[in-house]
Formats: C-alpha cells, structure tokens, sequence
C-alpha cells in the first residue's frame, strides 16, 4: 500500500493489522485527540480548551464548589459546541475492529458519546458524559439542557446545584468504569490507546497494566506522547480520522477501513 503524506511506514501499519488480525482480545483506550476531526477541540493541543479555560478554574471539583456559575460559563459552552457533532472515520474504524470481534471494548476518556454514535457497542466512559446533568446533593440525573444557559448553575428541584455529569478533577472515577477498565487492561492481548496525551491517571495507566500483562500496544497520535518511548511498541504516527481506517483496512482487507 503506498500513500504519501504522513504515513510513516507500510511495515508498522502490517506490523499492526497483523495483531489486531490475530486476536479476539484487544481493546481500545481513547482521548480527545480522536474527536478532533469532529470538530471538538483537544485540551491540551494549541488553543485547546485548555488554553481558554484555565482547568484549575473550570475543572476542579474545587472551582465549581467555589463558583459553579463561573464553572458552568466553560460546561455550557462545552456542550453546545458538542451539539450536532458526528463520528469520524476513526470513531467507524474502531466500531468495525469490534463488529469484526478484534476489539472488544473502547474505553473512552472522552465525553462527547461519539463511539456510541459511531456504532461501538461496549463502551466505557471513563470520565462520565455530558449529556446528562446530577444534583450534587441528592444525585438525581436529568438531560443537559441548553435553554437554561443564562440561569447560570442549574439547581435541582431539591435545592441542591446540579453539575455535569462529568468526572471533574478531584473527583474519583466510577467505580463500575475504573474496575472494568483495569479488568481489561490487565486481560487483553492488544491495547490500541488513541488521541491521548498520557498525562492524566488514573487513565494514563492502563497502557502499562496492559503492559505489564504481556499485551501489544499500538498508539495512534499525530505525536509522540509519555507512551511512545516506554510502552508503545508500534506508534502510527498521523491523524486518527486518516491512521484507524487505514489500519482497520488491512485488518478487514476492505479499501475504506469499513466507514
Ligand atoms: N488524531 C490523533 N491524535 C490527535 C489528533 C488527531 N486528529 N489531534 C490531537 N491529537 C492528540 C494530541 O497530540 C494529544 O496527544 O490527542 C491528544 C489530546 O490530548 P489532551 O488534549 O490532553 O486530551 P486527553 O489526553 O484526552 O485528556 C485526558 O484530561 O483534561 C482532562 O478529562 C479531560 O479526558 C480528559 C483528560
């Protein structure tokens, strides 16, 4: 297969394909890197969200203590900017590696539920989704709901300030998403970790239990990452919307990756 570009090398991306071809035990852990192409910004890439809002004033469980009507100016336009987004072709790519029985779960860091969109049945959200909002004092659960945007916080029925249902820093991960993930880290024969820039744990873990458990670790980044000199063996180097359905073509032998 000859392209140009940044395809960095046929033999890694058969290298690859020939793992996932083998096995019916891999897994996928994802970052904000593979929505990208969707038109959702990263966090820490230039103009990352990041960079607009300050995580230590937006995304701590101390900030929205603090002032969760400032904390919500940064959720809100969050989620609006999540309004009407697809799944690109790397979200399809991965939803194929699962229908073809190579991938059989996506742990997502993300937010967005693009891979469920995207067809991939078994996924985790490790971090939790913006499509709902709970009440930080009787925990009940209700849909985001944009209309209220100029009422600042939204507050519940119970009195208690509702927050996006979202793991904030500070917070502990569910425990169902951080059990189950470590469960398939430590099990799996090939871990593909995609579009994360392997700073933040508990999540940034779960390459090296894969490791640790003798399992093949592909990476898929449009650079290297704290992953790519210690415990990625094979690192496709490029766009995950452009590096997945390549990838997902030599493992299916289909022209488009299945999208
Ligand atoms: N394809 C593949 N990788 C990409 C692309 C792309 N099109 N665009 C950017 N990337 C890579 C960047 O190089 C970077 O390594 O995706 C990664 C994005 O890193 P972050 O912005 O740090 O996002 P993520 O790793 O998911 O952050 C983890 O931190 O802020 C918290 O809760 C938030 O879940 C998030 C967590």
């Amino acid at each position: 297969m000859k392209t140009d570009g940044y395809r960095n090398d046929d033999v890694l991306y058969e290298r690859a394909a020939a793992v996932i071809r083998d096995t019916n035990n891999g897994i996928a852990v994802t970052g904000a890197g593979i929505s990208v192409e969707s038109g959702i910004p990263d966090f820490r890439s230039a103009g990352g969200l990041w960079s607009r809002y300050p995580p230590d004033q937006f995304a701590t469980m101390e900030a929205f203590t603090q002032n969760p009507d400032k904390v919500w100016e940064m959720w809100y336009e969050l989620a609006e900017s999540l309004q009407g987004v697809e799944p690109n072709p790397g979200h399809y790519a991965l939803a194929k590696l699962e229908e073809e029985g190579h991938i059989k779960a996506v742990i997502t860091q993300n937010i967005d539920a693009l891979h469920h969109h995207a067809g991939s049945n078994t996924v985790i959200e490790y971090h939790g989704n913006a499509d709902k909002i709970a009440c930080t004092a009787c925990f009940r659960q209700r849909d985001m709901d944009l209309s209220h945007r100029a009422l600042g916080a939204p507050r519940c029925e119970c009195g208690g300030v509702m927050k996006p249902d979202v793991v904030l820093f500070g917070e502990v991960i569910p425990e169902y998403a951080l059990r189950t993930s470590d469960m398939l880290a430590r099990g799996c024969d090939v871990l593909v970790v995609v579009g994360t820039s392997a700073q933040v744990y508990p999540a940034a873990s779960l390459p090296f239990l894969a490791k640790e458990s003798g399992a093949t670790i592909i990476e898929c980044n449009t650079e290297p990452t704290n992953f790519t000199n210690v415990v990625t063996d094979i690192f496709l180097q490029g766009p995950a919307g452009e590096t997945l359905p390549a990838l997902t073509a030599l493992v299916v032998g289909e022209s488009d990756g299945g999208n």
